[in-house]
């Protein structure tokens, strides 16, 4: 099987020794991936914007891989500062104050007229904003509770491309074909888990991220538009490393690690799903390169229906399904034009 350009349109890369050790498992299967700006203190203007690629591109060596940039959303970014920093992201990241790992400096109002400078400036540059769309409610209820804030803000600037992250509910599925300008993240581990999986027998920290995994027909519903490959969703696999001892603790980190394994798992799901080799194609590559209007460079993937035994750990790093066999293995990757 031969995957074109796979993008990942929602990846977490560190920085420092854990940008080192793991950038290289996206670069590797990746033609490309929309790289979070939740370092600490977060990426937030047009130096550190740059001076964070330089050290990504450094990281990845000599693999065929762009990462495209992202900038932590202020509601003080104004028309000045957005020309300026335009070329160099592809989209701006918001997240709720507090709402996930790395994420205090966020915003804590959603008024429309008070986000207006920010946003219709951005709205006028082309810049898409991504959401983590979490409210403080009830875990369970925190996405569903947000979509009424997508729809103000998706209502209120119609012009602007809003990207719905990791999306995890019905409710956030059904927005989608209400207003044109809302778009989505599916990730992979949504894909097959429910909160079942987390926290139904024994707890696993592996499984736990946020959004929490929601009910099996949250997820049936994130599976028939990832399989029929909806136009308005595409593939972020929210891969989002920390180190085993802050997963395996008393107070666990938020964050499943499957940069590795991503297009493996997701050949196996479209496979025993029945859904086409083109459907993933465009899961995983040609909506994003729509929705976002970018032209990665040529790379394919070729992956083998052959068990893989998923390591126990990558640099201190434990993935999702460690030491379980998946159905597909990476056979090879060949920059360039397909032969
Ligand atoms: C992410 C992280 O660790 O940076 N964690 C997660 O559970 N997904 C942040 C995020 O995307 O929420
Ligand atoms: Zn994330």
């Amino acid at each position: 099987m031969q995957l074109n350009a796979p993008l990942d349109m929602h990846l977490h890369l560190r920085d420092n020794e854990m940008l080192h050790n793991i950038a290289k498992a996206s670069a590797e299967t990746f033609a490309g991936a929309l790289v979070m700006p939740n370092l600490v203190p977060p990426v937030s203007t047009k130096e550190e914007v740059v001076s964070y690629k330089k050290r990504i591109v450094d990281a990845i060596g000599n693999e065929t891989f762009t990462p495209y940039m992202t900038l932590f959303f202020k509601p003080t970014y104004n028309r000045d500062f957005l020309e300026g920093v335009r070329d160099e992201i592809a989209a701006i990241k918001l997240y709720p104050a507090g709402i996930t790992t790395n994420s205090e400096g966020g915003v804590s109002g959603f008024d429309a007229e008070e986000l207006r400078p920010a946003l219709e400036a951005m709205s006028d540059l082309g810049i898409p904003l991504c959401i983590h769309g979490e409210t403080n409610g009830f875990v369970m209820d925190r996405e569903a509770e947000f979509v009424s804030i997508y729809e103000k803000l998706a209502g209120a600037f119609p012009k602007l491309k809003i990207i719905m992250e990791h999306i995890t509910t019905k409710e956030s599925v059904a927005a989608l074909d209400r207003y044109e300008n809302l778009y989505a993240t599916i990730t992979v581990h949504h894909l097959l888990i429910t909160l079942d999986d987390v926290a139904g027998g024994m707890l696993q920290p592996h499984l736990f991220c946020k959004p929490i995994a929601k009910r099996p027909e949250d997820r049936e519903a994130l599976l028939k538009v990832a399989l029929e490959a909806h136009p308005k969703v595409m593939f972020g696999s929210d891969s989002a490393p920390h180190p085993k001892e802050a997963k395996e603790a008393c107070g666990c980190a938020a964050g499943v690690f499957t940069a590795p394994i991503a297009l493996q798992l997701l050949a196996e799901l479209f496979e025993n799903r029945g859904a086409s080799l083109e459907k993933l194609q465009a899961f995983v590559s040609g909506n994003a390169q729509q929705i976002y209007g970018i032209k990665p460079l040529q790379k394919t993937v070729v992956l083998k229906k052959k068990p893989f035994r998923v390591p126990s750990s990558y640099s201190g790093v434990v993935p999702m399904f460690a030491n379980e066999e998946i159905a597909y293995s990476l056979k090879e990757v060949i920059d360039g034009q397909p032969c």
